[in-house]
């Protein structure tokens, strides 16, 4: 077959990788799970899908080749991805699915091999050599052609731009270095050419990524200097996520200059006790997070905060969980993505004594995010009667409300029309702890 003549691009003894026969696959499937990472990998795969002519859908049932792009963060993951597998290999039977691909960060997991024997996968692939899917799908291509300093595709009126991949911090629960590999910037250059491109098409809003994003540098340049230069080409920014250690207090200045960026932080701090943050080799201790969050309260007036925890990590006592509702207070978080802590094979904390009871856990949790809710729906009804400028994004909630969001970062229903990528003047007529609703709007 004439894609012999790409193999000589691959690895197959890596990959496992046996290409389709050629137009036996005419619509492929898509599913996403886990970080806005995944969602720019499954950009990148789309864009493989097309350029070989075939169609997109939305469902299992029409496609011929279903991409499950799978997340590894949490143990949960691979039991929602094992339950999708169970009604592939039920549709593969029933004659609708051709060919099943895992890929994302599952895929580059040793528990992959299990998987791909148990459920019959046809490819497996890592995060680092998604170009695979191209020759898999009988596209003849190279391994440039899909290699992460590639832009992903462009939604309408927003798009992703990777500007680093990996990380090279080892947090004792985390599997992502193992899985996305160390720290690799793209040059400067290449993003903002790849920014300036977008916003001649036409995207309004542009969200640099990272899995540590503001570690991102290039010869004598941080993170900073790239996020000001981005701010002056895109009418709209943001960025996620962000490590405390690499947060410099320069990169919350510009947040509060630019007009163009908004006005909200993702900081992860995982822990409010120094004891747990220090097992977790996150690099820092809970007043110094305390203090660049100072700093972002004083440079960003009108900014939102958002955070991630881990309750029950091994050893975590009561006293630590103390200390991070203690945290909680101080943060004034307006939003929090709390997770019970769940062992990764692979990862220091999966080995670690000390486990904290399931019941232990779950009241944690609880008081973590009634900490976190009840300062958010307070700091949300703050917002009330303020006339706000809101951008509005695709979809629409279950009621038929537009969704948008305030330059401070504020999610909001709005009851209208809106066309995506435009904005409206509202007035806040109510808030919940996650959301702002909106009035009719004023333009
Ligand atoms: N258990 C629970 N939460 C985890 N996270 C990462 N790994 C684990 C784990 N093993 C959380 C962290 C991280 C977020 C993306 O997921 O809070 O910031
Ligand atoms: Fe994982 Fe820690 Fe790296 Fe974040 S900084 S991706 S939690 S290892």
């Amino acid at each position: 077959m004439s894609r012999m003549r790409v193999a000589i691009t691959k690895k197959p003894a890596e990959s496992g990788a046996r290409s389709a026969p050629a137009g036996e696959l005419k619509t492929a499937c898509i599913r996403t799970f886990g970080c806005q990472m995944n969602v720019h990998d499954s950009d990148r795969m789309r864009r493989m899908i097309l350029d070989a002519g075939l169609s997109e859908v939305q469902d299992y049932e029409s496609a011929d080749l279903v991409v499950l792009n799978t997340c590894y963060v949490r143990e949960n993951a691979v039991d929602r991805v094992r339950g999708h597998l169970g009604q592939l290999n039920r549709l593969r039977r029933e004659g609708k699915v051709k060919k099943i691909a895992l890929t994302g960060c599952i895929g580059a997991a040793e528990e992959s091999a299990e998987l791909k024997e148990q459920y019959g996968i046809d490819l497996v692939l890592g995060t680092h050599n998604t170009y695979e899917l191209a020759e898999f799908i009988g596209l003849p291509t190279m391994r440039e052609t899909y290699t992460p300093n590639l832009p992903g595709v462009e939604g309408r009126h927003s798009a992703f731009v990777t500007i680093m991949t990996g990380c090279n911090y080892r947090c004792s629960y985390c599997i992502v270095p193992a899985v996305r590999g160390r720290m690799i910037c793209r040059s400067m250059d290449d993003v903002l050419e790849e920014v300036q491109r977008l916003t001649a098409g036409g995207t309004e809003y542009i969200t640099l990524l990272g899995q540590t994003v503001d570690a991102w540098r290039e010869s004598g340049k941080r993170f900073a200097d790239l996020l000001k230069r981005v701010a002056e080409i895109a009418p709209r920014v943001w960025f996620t996520t962000s490590h405390p250690s690499n947060m410099e207090d320069r990169t919350l200045r510009i947040i509060g200059e630019s007009p163009s960026i908004v006005k909200r932080l993702h900081l992860p701090v995982q822990s409010g006790s120094d004891r747990m943050l220090k097992m977790m080799h996150r690099g820092y201790k809970s007043d110094r997070y305390r203090r660049k969050i100072e700093v972002f309260r004083e440079e960003v007036a009108d900014g939102t905060l958002s955070t991630d925890i881990i309750v029950g990590h091994p050893g975590e006592t009561e006293e630590d969980h103390e200390a991070t509702l203690r945290l909680v207070e101080d943060c004034r978080f307006d939003t929090a993505y709390i997770f019970k802590f769940s062992p990764r094979r692979g990862t220091e904390a999966a080995e670690m004594p000390d486990r904290v009871p399931d019941e232990v856990v779950q009241r944690r949790f609880l008081e973590v995010l009634r900490a976190v809710e009840q300062n958010a729906l307070r700091q949300n009804r703050d917002k009330i009667g303020s006339i706000e400028e809101i951008f509005i994004r695709e979809g629409r909630t279950r009621n038929g409300r537009a969704i948008g969001e305030t330059w401070s970062g504020h999610a909001v229903h709005v009851p209208a029309e809106a066309e995506p990528g435009s904005y409206v003047k509202a007035r806040i007529e109510s808030a919940g702890p996650h959301v702002l609703y909106a009035g009719e709007p004023a333009n």
